[in-house]
């Protein structure tokens, strides 16, 4: 058990550089599966949903060497069809090695996955494209086992545009005869990245960052791959809004500011002042935050969902009102009882989709749990704007997707501190 020891009220200065991004990572780590040949990944996130990805790789007959941001990965002689339990109840992403090991074994069985709360997360639409894709899927006990002679490409019209559904069958078609076809498929920057990568193995795709994206099955090949990870656009967003919420000015180093604009304009309307240059953003707070009269979260190019959290917190000193609503996920709630613990005026209406926030000059200090990852970013968020020493715990939580948060925050001048309890 570790936790962080916060002592707020000072302001964010400087330069942090913003490594790879967790959610282009986690896909590409499952559609390695379809290399028999060598794979590098650069710039690759150090998170403890890496290292379990890297588990899942090495348990199915993969050889994984990491070295400071640099996967090495070689395929083995044969690979395994069987996930362990352990891993993949762990993490969400691990639903992604479904269509991964479907192409390239023929075979696939995994125990339901895991993965931070944050409502129903169902897994239908994964189920419902494979099997339209010719996979033969049972469920039994928590488990998945699926089997297929030969995927075939289809047409398949997403219900909704889930970025994990459109990823798996994405990888799935490389492998497919014929072409597949994803309507209403998500368009988020990890979805390009992926199709990125496939396109380096040799496959043929079209459309990955519109709603529709095709795939011409079967051409992929054999070969060295060397994919660069696109930067983390949350970790960025969230040392932008710990800027926002200490009064402070600093310069993200190694982003995509185009990718960061559904956050950015949010800012902007709070009062921020923000500089892009190609590949840095610069932001400068105001001495005190205005409120947002109504923000929702979309898919891209939307508000994000995950920095719907960090928001919140933000919002808890704004000068004014705010009215913030979910809509990605049904229950992603869990920061507000925390944010109350520091005195945050923060009301859920009945469906606990929608907050309705009273911001105040400050918050009070506290000691706070994290009940998921970007529950904990932004209960340290709110620490580092309250003067006073809080401490959040289950760090646990804010590992799976930021590789050193103390660190990062502890360059731009924070007090903070992660430490065994
Ligand atoms: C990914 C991200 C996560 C982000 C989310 C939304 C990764 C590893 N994780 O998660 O950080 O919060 O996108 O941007 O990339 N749904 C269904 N049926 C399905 C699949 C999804 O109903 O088969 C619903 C979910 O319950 C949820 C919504 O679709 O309400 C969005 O889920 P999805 O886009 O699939 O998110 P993930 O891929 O799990």
């Amino acid at each position: 058990m570790r936790q962080y020891r916060i002592q707020g009220g000072q302001r964010l200065l400087g330069e942090v550089k913003i490594g790879g991004a967790k959610n282009a990572v986690l896909p590409i780590l499952a559609a390695v599966c379809l290399n028999q040949g060598e794979t590098i990944i650069t710039n690759c996130p150090r998170i403890s949903d890496t290292f379990d990805s890297i588990e899942i790789l090495k348990s199915i007959g993969f050889r994984v060497a990491f070295t400071e941001n640099t996967l090495k990965i070689t395929a083995g002689d044969g690979i395994k069809h069987e996930i362990p339990d352990e891993y993949a109840i762990k993490m969400r992403s691990s639903i992604l090695f479904l269509g991964a090991l479907l192409a390239t074994t023929g075979r696939a069985s995994l125990a339901l996955p895991g993965g931070c709360k944050l409502g129903d997360r169902a897994i239908n639409l994964h189920i419902e494209g494979l099997q339209a894709m010719g996979a033969e899927i049972i469920q039994q006990n928590d488990k998945l086992y699926c089997k297929t002679d030969g995927l075939k490409g289809t047409k398949i019209a997403l219900d909704f545009p889930s970025v994990g559904a459109t990823e798996n069958l994405m990888i799935a078609a490389v492998n497919a005869r014929g072409e597949t076809t994803i309507k209403n498929a998500a368009r988020e920057p990890e979805v390009q990245d992926l199709a990125r990568f496939l396109k380096a193995l040799g496959a043929k795709i079209q459309g990955a960052g519109t709603k529709t994206i095709k795939i011409l099955g079967q051409n992929a090949t054999t070969t060295k791959v060397t994919h660069k990870i696109i930067p983390d656009r949350i970790v960025a967003g969230t040392y932008l809004v710990a800027a926002a919420m200490t009064k402070g000015e600093i310069t993200l180093q190694n982003v995509d500011p185009f990718d960061l604009t559904p956050v950015t304009s949010y800012l902007k309307e709070m009062g921020c002042t923000l500089h892009a240059n190609p590949s840095t953003v610069t932001i400068t707070a105001p001495t005190l935050l205005k409120p947002i009269p109504f923000l929702a979260t979309k898919v891209h190019p939307g508000f994000p969902t995950d920095m719907q959290a960090q928001f919140a917190a933000a919002l808890t000193i704004a000068d004014g009102n705010s009215q913030l609503t979910e809509s990605v996920f049904n229950c992603r709630t869990s920061h507000v009882k925390e944010l109350r613990k520091m005195g945050a005026k923060i009301t859920l209406t009945a469906d606990k989709c929608t907050f309705l926030i009273e911001g105040r000059p400050k918050l009070n200090p506290a000691t706070l749990a994290a009940h998921d990852l970007r529950c904990g970013a932004a209960l340290i968020l709110a620490a580092l704007a309250t003067p006073g020493e809080s401490l959040v715990q289950n760090a646990n939580y804010v590992q799976r997707g930021y590789e050193s948060i103390e660190s990062d925050l502890t360059q731009l001048g924070a007090t903070i501190t992660l430490e065994k309890i």
